[in-house]
């Protein structure tokens, strides 16, 4: 079992505060879960559940007797998960250390099976979905949450919106490029969103319900909300070395060279410097807009 980079206390951090408050709106959820028959769920897996957020999410929509299992390959996470069992009191909700490429349950044991942000960092995600399709049940349900995270390179606040077209094009090269570096590193695609609908469909699932997640982080002055707070503090970590690194191995990795990526980097710094500046002015806003695909999938046969 070999992905550790899940276990870096840094990103353990960023997974708990960006998982906490701010991922859904519970309505939307809603009107996703909606689709589902819940009374005939007596069974939820949720493959690749990290800290088990989405676990505890879909345990407030699914019935008390319903049994919820996560599972993650990271020993480390599932035994955090573990402990958040006590902290959001659901009985029903367990965890397990699993892979999502070998499944420990026999064929057809899931009634539903939801999977949120793990295909994306995966070498192959094609072979984790006909996993799960074999561990769930004919006529059950598949709900699959990815991203499509380029788009949020294009979505500017005060700061980055007076950038010249120059300076804008050069930043969304250099993610394009950490993009196609980490495909190349066998780490997933960060726009693995946009591919489901067609992967899926062609295993003969049919659709139940696709939407964008319409939750959005708006940050405003006077940034005096918790949620606010947090992301204030993450504009502030976005260059830290643990990104840096990453970033540079995946760059790296897509034929980019190291001095271009210092020099783009020491101006993502300088960006984020004003953005801090206008933060501390009260005079930063950002939408905080993303596009995060739910897909939900009946198994037909
Ligand atoms: C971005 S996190 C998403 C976690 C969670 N689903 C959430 O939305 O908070 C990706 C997760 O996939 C897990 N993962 C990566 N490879 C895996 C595998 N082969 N089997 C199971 N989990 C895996 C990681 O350990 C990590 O927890």
């Amino acid at each position: 079992m070999g992905d550790t980079r899940f276990s870096d206390q840094e990103y353990i951090e960023y997974l708990d505060k960006s998982r906490t408050s701010f991922f859904w709106n519970e309505d939307q959820l809603g009107l996703i879960f909606k689709n589902i028959d819940t009374g005939v769920i007596h069974n939820f897996l949720d493959a690749g559940c990290g800290l088990g957020y989405f676990t505890f999410l879909a345990a407030r929509f699914l019935n008390k007797q319903c049994d919820l299992l996560g599972i993650d390959i990271d020993p480390k996470l599932i035994k955090i998960a573990r402990r958040n069992i006590n902290k959001y009191n659901f009985s029903n909700v367990s965890f397990e250390v699993g892979d999502i490429y070998n499944l420990k349950a026999p064929k057809g044991s899931f009634d539903f099976i939801a999977e949120q942000l793990t295909l994306l960092h995966l070498e192959k995600p094609e072979e984790a979905i006909k996993e799960l399709l074999r561990v769930l049940k004919p006529g059950g349900s598949l709900l699959v949450i990815e991203p499509n995270n380029l788009a949020m390179s294009v979505v500017y606040n005060n700061v980055t919106d007076n950038l010249s077209i120059e300076e804008k094009i050069a930043l969304l090269s250099f993610e394009m490029r950490v993009q196609q570096g980490k495909i190349k590193a066998g780490e997933g695609d960060d726009n693995y969103g946009d591919r489901i609908l067609e992967l899926l469909v062609k295993h003969d699932m049919k659709i139940l319900d696709i939407r964008l997640c319409d939750k959005l982080s708006p940050v405003y002055p006077p940034y005096d909300s918790f949620e606010k707070k947090r992301l204030i503090k993450s504009v502030r970590n976005e260059h830290s070395l643990y990104w840096e690194k990453l970033f540079k191995r995946y760059y790296i990795a897509a034929g980019g060279l190291s001095k271009e990526f210092d020099k783009i980097w020491k101006f993502k710094k300088k960006i984020n410097k004003q953005i801090e500046r206008a933060i501390i002015n009260d005079n930063y806003y950002d939408i905080g807009a993303g596009l995060l695909y739910s897909y939900l999938f009946k198994k037909t046969k």
